[in-house]
């Protein structure tokens, strides 16, 4: 039985070309996509007080303030002048500060039901360093998943990252606008991407990079969420459905900050803003605006030293969406799939294969 339809996320026209992703599916957002995110929102702002009163807010803080401290020690320790010079007052996450101004609802990127994009690469493994040895900013990301129905946390959720390198490169395909197209090796490379289990806060946490730029798009992360999936003996998933898909972005403070960095000052790219950017202007469009910028701190004196980073995402449990995607990883490497090896899957216009279930 096909799985029931909650959304209709693409233009009904056909999915159009995008010079920087070939095969690259804009996904204007219908009515029925204005009025569910209307939907969640309002759900989500019921949920503000229950948030306070159990606990979820003052564990949220508390959590982040320790990953924190946890990674500035890790820095200290590689020269201990700076434990003698540093301050330990920490301005930053606020235990006393008022509820609203830590978690309100308006901060919450609800169900911003962004693009997947076709750089996905089904197969990941699950782990929470996903950095291998790309150079640039390190980012710590704490995602938390809200069930905007119960407003509780979304447990055993299995979560999706992946973003570009400093440079602008994805791992695991090989593309037209995506780094050297001869460069056939990348098919094997995994850096960036990783998938990890919420916790009973409904937390997961990567290492990972301050991504780069490439053409048309500006800074951003993916995210696909699974659930009703299988955890495969190899720590890949297999099956289930994506309640959510979206993309996380950065200040644009931040990122002219990072781009002046080295290596991501090599790129000769020009930049995309997040004024100019589409997928930005899809998630935080009118009335139902979602505000799907991480919140950050550095965690050194030098933005090299890195920056943690967080969200929350409220989401409804019971939404499938349908992400797409041109590459798998498999035990024989990274492969193009396209038509026939979308497997169980549904083939669309450019190839892509869209993971919807056809029975
Ligand atoms: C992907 O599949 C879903 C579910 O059948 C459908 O609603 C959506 O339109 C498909 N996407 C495209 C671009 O065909
Ligand atoms: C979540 O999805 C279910 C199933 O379609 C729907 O009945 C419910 O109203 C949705 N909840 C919110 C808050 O959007
Ligand atoms: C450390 O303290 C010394 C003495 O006050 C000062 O000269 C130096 O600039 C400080 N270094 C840093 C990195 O703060
Ligand atoms: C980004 O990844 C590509 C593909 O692996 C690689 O050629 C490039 O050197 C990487 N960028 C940096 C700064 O390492
Ligand atoms: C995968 O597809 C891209 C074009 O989308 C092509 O450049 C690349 O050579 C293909 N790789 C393999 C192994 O067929
Ligand atoms: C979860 O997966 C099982 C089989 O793997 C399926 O029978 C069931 O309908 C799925 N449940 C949901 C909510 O998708
Ligand atoms: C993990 O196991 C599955 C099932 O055997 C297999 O299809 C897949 O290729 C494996 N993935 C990796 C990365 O080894
Ligand atoms: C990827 O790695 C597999 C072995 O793990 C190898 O057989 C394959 O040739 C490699 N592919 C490329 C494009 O280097």
């Amino acid at each position: 039985m096909q799985l029931t339809r909650l959304l209709t996320l693409a233009a009904v026209s056909g999915p159009l070309m995008v010079s920087a992703h070939p095969g690259h599916v804009e996904e204007d957002a219908t009515p029925e996509l204005k009025n569910y995110k209307a939907n969640v929102r309002r759900s989500a702002e019921g949920c503000t007080f229950h948030w306070a009163e159990n606990g979820l807010q003052s564990r949220a803080i508390a959590r982040r303030q320790a990953t924190i401290d946890m990674h500035r020690r890790r820095l200290e320790k590689k020269d201990s002048s700076k434990v003698l010079n540093t301050s330990h007052y920490e301005s930053d996450i606020k235990l006393n500060s008022p509820f609203e101004d830590v978690w309100s609802a308006s901060s919450i990127p609800l169900n911003p039901e962004g693009e997947s994009g076709p750089y996905w690469v089904v197969g990941e493994r699950l782990r929470s360093n996903i950095l291998e040895s790309q150079r640039g900013v390190p980012v710590i990301i704490e995602e938390q998943y809200i069930d905007v129905e119960t407003c509780e946390p979304i447990t055993d959720m299995f979560a999706e990252i992946w973003g570009c390198n400093s440079t602008g490169v994805y791992s695991g395909l090989v593309a037209e606008g995506n780094g050297n197209p001869s460069d056939v090796g990348n098919h094997n490379t995994t850096f960036l991407r990783g998938i990890q289990r919420t916790d009973e806060d409904g937390v997961v946490t990567f290492l990972t990079l301050f991504p780069g730029h490439y053409d048309g798009r500006t800074t951003h992360h993916h995210v696909v969420a699974h659930l009703n999936t299988t955890l495969l003996p190899n720590n890949t998933l297999a099956g289930g459905y994506y309640p959510h898909i979206g993309q996380f972005f950065y200040d644009q403070d931040l990122i002219e900050k990072v781009e002046a960095t080295y290596p991501y000052n090599t790129n000769t790219i020009p930049q995309t803003s997040n004024k100019e950017d589409r997928v930005f202007a899809q998630e935080t469009e009118g009335s139902t605006t979602s505000d799907p910028v991480l919140h950050y701190t550095f965690l050194g004196d030098k933005i090299e030293d890195g920056i943690f980073a967080w969200v929350q995402v409220a989401i409804n449990t019971s939404a499938h969406h349908y992400p797409y995607y041109t590459n798998v990883l498999t035990a024989d490497g990274g492969k193009n799939v396209t038509g026939t090896d979308c497997g169980s899957y549904t083939v669309i216009d450019g190839g892509l294969c869209n993971t919807t279930s056809s029975d």
